[in-house]
């Protein structure tokens, strides 16, 4: 069990049966709270880990509950937004847990200013409290209905909220006019890449995201009957058709640090699900390593443009 909350269960606070826990991690031991709980996880793999642990759980929801727990994500507006979530859901207690470096004490300061709050109780870098659910109380932290950014909808916590990415932007820049008519775009957020992808020659683009909370936004930002949208973790998707060409822009953390084999997932799908023919335009921060597992998966691997953040790859001929 996570040592905050279990430290919280056994320093008077108690939670029922009907209860919902927003945004957990897999660094998130859950072992000791009911399977009945609804788990709110929209990052795909996420989701996945606690579906198979016999959680019920779902990308997105706002069911009535008694009481709610939510674990901080680093985001400001997403952490306020999921605060104003579980007061909607949760008609008893409202548990925020989080780590000093997601800011757990700022939030803490300004929750209290709204709210009585008990424990709060410090521990393991971090600290866990809770309060009586009042949705009014913090009705201006709920997220937006449509957050937009640069005419592009997007929302709180998902990448390259505030605007489009530096790197996104010269990768597009760097494609060919001539893109072939089967693309996938992985790792699609909310769909900056895709939207432009749009043209005669299409047949059809692949937008395969792990965020359902992005890929909601792609929707709405890529309207085209063209376009797919697959809430999928790209690293082992398999496009239901070769590709021709696969886009991308691949996140390399998925916690705080750095994690390029993530990246590397990424090539190696892009290369699997392309048609012998196909090919891979991706860009990368210039410090991550991904050279030698485009050389291991494409036949073809040449750096086409970058400036001194960036660097821009194209590669084609995927290993068989
Ligand atoms: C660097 S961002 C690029 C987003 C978008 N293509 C753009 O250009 O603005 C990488 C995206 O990959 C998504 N992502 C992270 N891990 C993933 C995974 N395993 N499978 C699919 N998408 C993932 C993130 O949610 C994020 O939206």
């Amino acid at each position: 069990m996570s040592p905050r909350l279990d430290l919280a269960l056994n320093s008077g606070l108690s939670l029922s049966q009907s209860l919902t826990v927003l945004a957990p991690t897999p660094d998130h031991d859950l072992s000791g709270l009911p399977r009945a709980a609804l788990v709110v996880q929209p990052f795909k793999p996420f989701h996945d880990h606690f579906a198979a642990q016999g959680f019920a759980a779902t990308p997105d929801g706002d069911a009535p509950c008694q009481d709610a727990i939510v674990f901080l994500p680093r985001a400001k507006a997403l952490a306020r937004a999921l605060v104003h979530q579980a007061c909607r859901c949760a008609s008893g207690v409202v548990v925020v847990d989080g780590a000093k470096t997601d800011g757990v004490d700022s939030l803490l300061k300004d929750i209290r200013k709204r709210v009585p709050v008990e424990g709060p109780i410090s521990k393991a870098h971090g600290k866990i409290f809770w309060f009586g659910s009042d949705a009014d109380a913090f009705a201006d932290w709920a997220a937006p209905d449509a957050q937009m950014s640069e005419g592009y909808r997007t929302a709180p916590g998902v990448f390259s909220a505030d605007g489009i990415d530096p790197a996104s932007a010269l990768l597009l820049q760097s494609l060919p006019q001539k893109r072939g008519a089967r693309i996938a775009d992985l790792g699609a957020g909310w769909g900056f890449l895709s939207a432009h992808l749009i043209d005669g020659s299409l047949h059809s683009l692949h937008l395969v995201e792990a965020n359902h909370t992005a890929l909601t936004c792609a929707r709405a930002n890529v309207s085209d009957p063209r376009a797919q949208f697959h809430w999928a973790d790209a690293t082992t998707w398999t496009a239901p058709e070769p590709l021709d060409t696969v886009i991308m822009n691949p996140p390399f953390h998925t916690s705080r640090s750095a994690d390029p084999a993530l990246g590397q997932g990424f090539i190696a799908s892009a290369a699997r699900n392309l048609a012998r023919n196909g090919h891979l335009w991706m860009v990368a921060n210039r410090h991550l390593p991904y050279e030698a597992t485009l050389a291991e998966t494409f036949a073809r691997v040449e750096d086409v443009a970058g400036d001194n953040r960036f660097k821009v790859f194209h590669a084609s001929r995927p290993r068989g």
